[in-house]
């Protein structure tokens, strides 16, 4: 494992990815294989373009020939495939791009890794493949997946399709299930980096529905960390969660968020719910955690760090929020319904 083929590395947590491999792993080699949809971000990989242990393909993940082509050119080992289409809310808007990307897409690089031997293909997923997760009861890793939002369905569908690689061909296989990651370069899309950025603007925070919504907000780095972890420890074929393993209410991040930040709690708007959201989700992490792996923040220790960052950061976020994020503004929550707190 020396020559890695990383998709959907100029993302958030995939560029985040790319940093933590070339500072852990000084004999590795990074390619990065992105097609920039509008998540995709060079600033996000900006302090590392001139390392030579990296370089930058402009590439889709549906497309085999590219995929191969950058395996051959590259003598890529390891995919490590982060690319996706991420958000629920665009994926109730329009699954269409979710399919493609996240089913046909990962296909395509199954295909690829059995077609070159690769010596291993790890697919990041998310704790949302397993659905509402009712009090007093965590996700564990034989748990069934139960997906209820085009994009958590279009992620099962492709855990589904690498577990089925490993069982039918013995393609040497791993997945990790994050949980809801927090950090820098998130696109301000979610919660957390749209929540402290329209309040460093003075913009209410729209909360849908009552906000006693349940996430595990981990730091991002911390994920890297546990997929490293999985990657060089785990076994061939084995699924592994990784989060903090404490959920909180979304109202408490926003407490937290918004006590960081220094700003005050009128800016709190509840706004109509999210169709089919997902009240809970909670992940079980002992089994990566028995492979040594521990995270270094808690939730509220991973938001407070999140937000300093875009404090500190207004060169990276202001450019996206002043473009064609606007529109898409505009389009989410421009005619949402104001609530009363339920
Ligand atoms: P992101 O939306 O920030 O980045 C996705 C990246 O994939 C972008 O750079 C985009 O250009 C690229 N991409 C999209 N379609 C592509 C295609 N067809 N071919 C090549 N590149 C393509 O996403 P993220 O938050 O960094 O998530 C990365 C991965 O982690 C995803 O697989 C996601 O499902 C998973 N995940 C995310 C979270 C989270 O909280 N953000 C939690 C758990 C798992
Ligand atoms: P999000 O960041 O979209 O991640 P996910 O839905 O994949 O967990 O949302 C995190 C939580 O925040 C989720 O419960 C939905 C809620 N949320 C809001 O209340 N308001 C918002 O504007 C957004 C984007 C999310």
């Amino acid at each position: 494992m020396k020559n890695f083929l990383i998709t959907g590395g100029a993302g958030f947590i995939g560029a985040n990815f790319v940093h933590h491999l070339l500072s852990h792993h000084p004999d590795y080699h990074v390619v990065v294989f992105d097609k920039m949809t509008y998540a995709g971000n060079l600033n996000n990989l900006a302090d590392v373009s001139d390392d030579p242990r990296y370089t930058f393909l402009r590439g889709d993940i549906c497309d085999a020939p590219a995929v191969e082509q950058a395996i051959r050119q590259h003598h890529i080992d390891t995919i490590v495939n982060f690319a996706a289409e991420t958000h629920v809310d665009r994926s109730i808007e329009d699954p269409n791009a979710f399919i493609h990307t996240d089913v046909i897409g990962t296909h395509v690089l199954l295909e690829a890794a059995r077609k070159f031997g690769l010596e291993r293909y790890h697919q990041i997923s998310t704790d949302e493949v397993y659905g509402h997760i009712p009090h007093g009861t965590s996700s564990v890793e034989t748990d069934s997946v139960a997906p209820r939002s085009p994009y958590s369905a279009s992620k099962a569908s492709g855990d589904l399709l690498v577990l089925s690689y490993w069982v039918t061909y013995k393609l040497p296989v791993t997945i990790t299930r994050g949980a809801n990651n927090i950090g820098p370069y998130q696109y301000p899309e979610k919660v957390v980096p749209l929540f402290v950025t329209n309040a460093l603007e003075g913009k209410p925070l729209p909360v849908y529905g009552d906000g006693r919504q349940m996430r595990d907000y981990q730091w991002v780095g911390d994920h890297c960390q546990g997929i490293d972890v999985a990657l060089h420890q785990g076994q061939l074929g084995e699924v592994y969660n990784v989060g903090t393993g404490q959920e909180v209410e979304n109202l408490r991040m926003v407490e937290i968020l918004l006590d960081e930040v220094g700003a005050p709690p009128s800016l709190i708007q509840h706004v109509e719910d999210r169709p089919g959201h997902d009240r809970r989700y909670s992940l079980n992490v002992d089994k990566l955690k028995a492979l040594g792996w521990q995270p270094e923040h808690d939730c509220e220790a991973a938001i407070r760090r999140t937000v300093r960052w875009y404090i500190e950061n207004e060169w990276w976020w202001r450019p996206i929020k002043n473009g064609e994020f606007r529109d898409y503004y505009q389009r989410m929550y421009g005619n949402r319904k104001v609530i009363a707190v339920p």
